[in-house]
């Protein structure tokens, strides 16, 4: 299967990203954001106001310089003392507060939206995920997310925060003294400059950081899933030169990212800096000489002090806000991304059409290149009600495709699939999966028991008497024989079975719910012959009562079928029973020929 995957490089919805406001991709958190608001705003007038007591203790200062110590009065010194430690300790109180105040909500805000993206994946069609990697999607899912709650927790804040804390403070000290003020002022463009450049260029990169995190995520997951392919074939090298090439670049990414924020870093620190060294000369003369009090010079300079950190920590602030935009961005990358269509009802019944029927289906894969032949081409096929048929066809023959059309995995491009008359796009995705049971030849199980593994495929209130009916009919009874039995965990987080274990599980998954019709995709594929013939007994039954559409190799299981047809190069090129296809068809024969031999 050749399918291109999304990559760092090109992510199919990567086009038209250069035109990226920060700002823009954030205001679409408020959907998610507007149930907490309250508390978020309430958290951030704390804050404020915290910050700004730390703003009132320079005034103390003040106040004692010129007043208790210039006096040399030692009561007014520790009445000071006091005041300072109480504005110490409100700020912290107030700061305690404020955490607790957005803790839960926050929480909750990740929650949610990893909640609707799990949702929506779910939702998104067969074509979505076959286009996107499953990494790209994961870290969307735990990083990207982590990154917006990390957002709206601090810089969201602290950036407000910060800057009402610099415009009091620049305030107080132009109040104390207006040409010192004026000096701290002087750094202000060239940081203001500064940060619109880094924000420029953090974006980009930040983006690419991400986007790689996800490709790694995705190599990971192949060589967990493919470990013994990988294994076997002694691939651990190339796998593991794989992953270091990428966490190579990946780390590449991330020291630019720390370059860049060096940068800004060193300038947002040092600039202001050299205005307090400045301020405090040109103040220290002005006291000397008698124009400035020292209380005045303490308090100023103690306000240049408090809103160091304020300034400093603009830099990563904006670097988090950066990268919760990026994130944001691609976590509705994904959300954009259409979901299934629900129905169109513009067919019209016809209940004389009955059974399961193909009316000139035409099938191309949404990603393969316009001028190639399609998958499928014209296919006109009616199986009627309770009949079962086979479809057999040479490998890559489309027939796995051609049953996925039934379901829905995949939408026909043109043409229409009816049942019993009814188009199938006509109806809710409900109705559909209630009619139509479905076994693929590659059987997933999940990480469930047995029994939910099975039940599946059932109505809610199935219960026991279903479960072993459809068990017997799959031949799987080896599941009464696992360690706890029916409710023996299985799937990735359990227990391991064997491919045939596995095949007859996802068998009796599609005949539990005794549907009215089944396709099943070469469902015995890996079963023995003893196995297999005791099944194709047990299905005989099951058959008998449904309309069916069965993906077949050996004569055995075609014989099950009361016709078959052979799908060749995208067409149907003949419909009739085993014995008249035998006799009248040279690439049917040839096809059975070989497997023949196999089943005496
Ligand atoms: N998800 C997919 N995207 C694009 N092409 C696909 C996809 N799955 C299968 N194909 C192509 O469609 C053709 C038919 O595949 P398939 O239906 O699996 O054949 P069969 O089941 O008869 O062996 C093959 O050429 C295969 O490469
Ligand atoms: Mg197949």
């Amino acid at each position: 299967m050749v399918t291109t995957r999304a990559t760092a490089e090109d992510s199919p919805d990567r086009t038209d990203r250069r035109d990226r406001s920060a700002v823009r991709a954030l205001l679409r958190l408020w959907p998610y954001v507007r149930p907490v608001r309250v508390r978020l705003f309430s958290a951030a007038c704390v804050a404020i106001v915290a910050s700004c007591l730390s703003l009132v203790i320079p005034l103390v200062l003040k106040w004692m310089v010129d007043g208790p110590v210039a006096d040399r009065d030692p009561a007014g010194v520790w009445l000071g003392a006091l005041y300072l430690l109480l504005l110490g300790f409100a700020e912290a109180l107030l700061f305690g507060l404020r955490r607790w105040l957005v803790a839960r909500p926050l929480a909750g805000v990740e929650a949610a939206m990893r909640a609707d993206l799990y949702r929506h994946l779910q939702r998104l069609p067969v074509a979505f995920h076959d286009r996107w990697a499953s990494g790209q999607l994961l870290s969307r899912g735990t990083t990207d997310l982590m990154l917006l709650r990390m957002f709206l927790a601090f810089p969201l804040t602290f950036l407000l925060v910060n800057g009402v804390t610099i415009l009091v403070g620049v305030i107080i000290m132009l109040l104390q003294d207006w040409t010192l003020g004026l000096v701290i002022l002087i750094p202000a463009v060239p940081v203001l400059v500064t940060c619109v450049i880094f924000e420029k260029r953090y974006a980009a990169v930040a983006r690419r950081a991400q986007d790689q995190v996800g490709d790694l995520t995705t190599v990971v997951e192949e060589s967990v899933l493919g470990i013994r392919i990988i294994k076997g074939f002694g691939r651990h090298r190339s796998q593991a030169r794989a992953f270091k090439e990428l966490s190579g670049t990946l780390r590449g990414t991330e020291l630019r990212k720390a370059r860049l924020l060096a940068t800004i870093w060193g300038v947002i620190v040092t600039l202001p800096e050299l205005a307090i060294g400045a301020a405090l000369v040109l103040g220290a003369v002005q006291v000397a000489d008698g124009e400035l009090s020292a209380g005045t010079l303490v308090a100023f300079l103690s306000t240049a002090l408090a809103l160091r950190w304020p300034v400093d920590s603009i830099g990563f602030l904006l670097a988090m806000s950066q990268e919760a935009a990026t994130a944001t961005e691609r976590y509705f990358e994904v959300m954009d991304a259409e979901s299934e269509r629900q129905e169109i009802s513009t067919a019209k019944e016809d209940r004389t059409d009955l059974g399961l029927r193909f009316h000139d289906v035409r099938f191309r894969y949404p990603d393969a290149p316009a001028d190639s032949s399609p998958v499928l081409d014209r296919i006109d096929l009616h199986i009627q009600p309770g009949e079962s048929m086979a479809l057999v066809g040479a490998t890559g023959s489309g027939k796995t495709t051609l049953t996925a059309l039934v379901p829905r995995l995949h939408e026909v491009t043109s043409g229409r699939i009816t049942l019993d008359g009814d188009d199938i796009t006509a109806m809710s995705r409900e109705q559909l999966r209630s009619l139509v049971s479905v076994a693929f030849e590659e059987p997933t199980l999940f990480s469930a028991s047995v029994a939910d593994n099975v039940l599946m495929g059932a109505e809610d209130g199935a219960g026991e008497l279903e479960l072993e009916r459809a068990l017997g009919v799959a031949q799987a009874d080896f599941a009464h024989a696992l360690p706890h039995g029916t409710g023996t965990q299985v799937g990735e987080q359990g227990l391991s079975l064997s491919g045939g274990q596995r095949q007859r599980l996802a068998l009796a998954r599609a005949v539990v719910g005794r549907p009215r019709f089944l396709v099943l995709d070469d469902p015995l594929s890996a079963l023995d012959v003893h196995t297999e013939a005791a099944v194709e007994a047990a299905l005989r039954d099951v058959l008998a009562e449904t309309t069916a559409l069965i993906v077949a190799h050996r004569p055995s299981t075609v014989l099950l079928a009361d016709r078959v047809a052979l799908l060749s190069g995208g067409r149907i090129t003949a419909v009739g029973t085993h014995h008249e296809l035998l006799r009248t068809n040279a690439e049917y024969a040839h096809l059975m020929a070989g497997t023949e031999e196999a089943d005496r």
